[in-house]
């Protein structure tokens, strides 16, 4: 019964609508080319796989085998080909296992070999991150331009090398608290490859020739399991600029720093990226800022990214807010960072809870008030933004 009304359905759109049976039409065929390209990249994965480049096949099985299941658990493959994208499939997910060994028995090796390389994988290496790129609001044409320079690369070496090859390092830099460190983050999550979080606790060392010594394993680790991202969070307070009274230690350590970095930045063919991010980029040491070719600033949320923000914040929260107050608070949050705005929507939603803690334990959690603009207002008054506009002027300005 119901697949002679889904024929007849079809049968009537197909007199009644020609136009929409093109767009059909046009739209299977389009499903059918992105399903030859997963199809391809699990083949380009098979080659990394028989070449003995375990990470780079993990990286390309994994995410082309995750796209085809997610088409085929939503019916979109037709059913001549399903059997074949099935056994892809079977065989994406099977390999990218075998490599994951691959990889973790690689780790083991290079970790028995020395004991900077070991500290390295044990200590710095982030092996699940769960921030998505979905997760950050706003920054979209940021978000834009690392899909182009650092994700599509990773998913296809083959295709970005010579003057499409990406750069080696990216710099973010601005105003604290708006999504530096999110972002770097997201971009490991995105590539799913061999993340290093390297901070200044892991660097600056009890004993001198230490710091730069596990500067030099990091890059020898990423190196040798690539592709990787090195994260170099707050990297003003490891290679701070150079000065009279410095320590040998710390010199020793930029020293390294240079010649490691120029070591990745030789080859087209490796994939070994460097994402550092700061907010006082003008302490960097002039030599490691020149080495940075993308330098991008993560600037403070517009108007649209603070509504979109609030609103974020505010979905899973009962609230009376209309469409129109929205736009207001999001106008008063101006010069507020994204973290500043986080502040603000957490103070505003405890505001009902304060009314009156005797009821906290005997309330039912629907019956609680729902966050007004009343209690954003007061918010706003309480909390203030970590940049005055006088500061943000000025800190805009150093950087220019
Ligand atoms: N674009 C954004 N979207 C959503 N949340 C954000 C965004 N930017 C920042 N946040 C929130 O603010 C917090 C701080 O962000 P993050 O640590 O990335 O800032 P940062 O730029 O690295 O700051 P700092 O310069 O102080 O290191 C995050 O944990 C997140 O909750
Ligand atoms: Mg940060």
């Amino acid at each position: 019964m119901q697949e002679e009304l889904l024929r007849s359905d079809q049968q009537n759109s197909k007199s009644c609508f020609p136009i929409k049976q093109e767009r059909q039409m046009q739209q299977q065929t389009e499903q059918e080319d992105q399903t030859k390209d997963l199809f391809k990249m699990i083949d380009q994965g098979m080659v990394y796989y028989k070449n003995g480049q375990y990470t780079f096949a993990k990286v390309v099985l994994f995410r082309s085998s995750s796209t085809l299941l997610s088409q085929i658990k939503q019916n979109k493959i037709s059913e001549q080909v399903k059997p074949m994208a099935l056994e892809k499939l079977q065989d994406g997910v099977r390999l990218a296992e075998y490599c994951n060994k691959q990889i973790t028995q690689k780790q083991q090796q290079i970790a028995q070999k020395d004991p900077y390389c070991q500290q390295i994988i044990e200590t710095s290496m982030i092996r699940k991150i769960d921030i998505s790129f979905e997760e950050i609001i706003g920054l979209e044409h940021i978000k834009n331009q690392l899909e182009e320079t650092i994700i599509l690369p990773n998913l296809r070496p083959d295709i970005y090398t010579g003057i499409r090859a990406p750069p080696k390092g990216i710099l973010f830099y601005g105003p604290p608290g708006n999504g530096k460190t999110l972002l770097a983050k997201a971009v490991a999550n995105q590539i799913k490859c061999c993340f290093f979080n390297i901070s200044a606790s892991t660097l600056v060392q009890k004993h001198i020739g230490e710091g730069e010594k596990l500067m030099k394993a990091l890059f020898d680790v990423a190196f040798q399991l690539q592709p990787s991202v090195i994260f170099i969070d707050e990297i003003d307070s490891i290679l701070s600029k150079r000065s009279q009274n410095e320590h040998e230690a710390s010199r020793r350590l930029k020293t390294e720093f240079l010649i490691s970095f120029d070591g990745i930045q030789s080859s087209d063919q490796d994939r070994v990226f460097l994402i550092a991010a700061t907010n006082r980029p003008q302490d960097i040491d002039d030599a490691v800022l020149r080495r940075f070719t993308v330098k991008i600033l993560i600037d403070q949320p517009e108007y649209k990214a603070r509504v979109e923000m609030v609103k974020s914040l505010m979905s899973k929260v009962k609230n009376n807010l209309t469409d129109q107050q929205l736009q207001q608070i999001a106008e008063k949050l101006k010069g507020y960072s994204a973290s500043d705005i986080k502040a603000v929507v957490k103070e505003a939603c405890m505001t009902p809870l304060r009314a009156d803690r005797s009821i906290i334990f005997s309330i039912h959690s629907q019956d609680i008030k729902a966050v007004s603009k009343d209690d954003f207002d007061l918010a706003i008054e309480k909390v203030k933004p970590t940049l005055s506009q006088q500061q943000y002027e000025e800190y805009v300005k150093n950087f220019k």
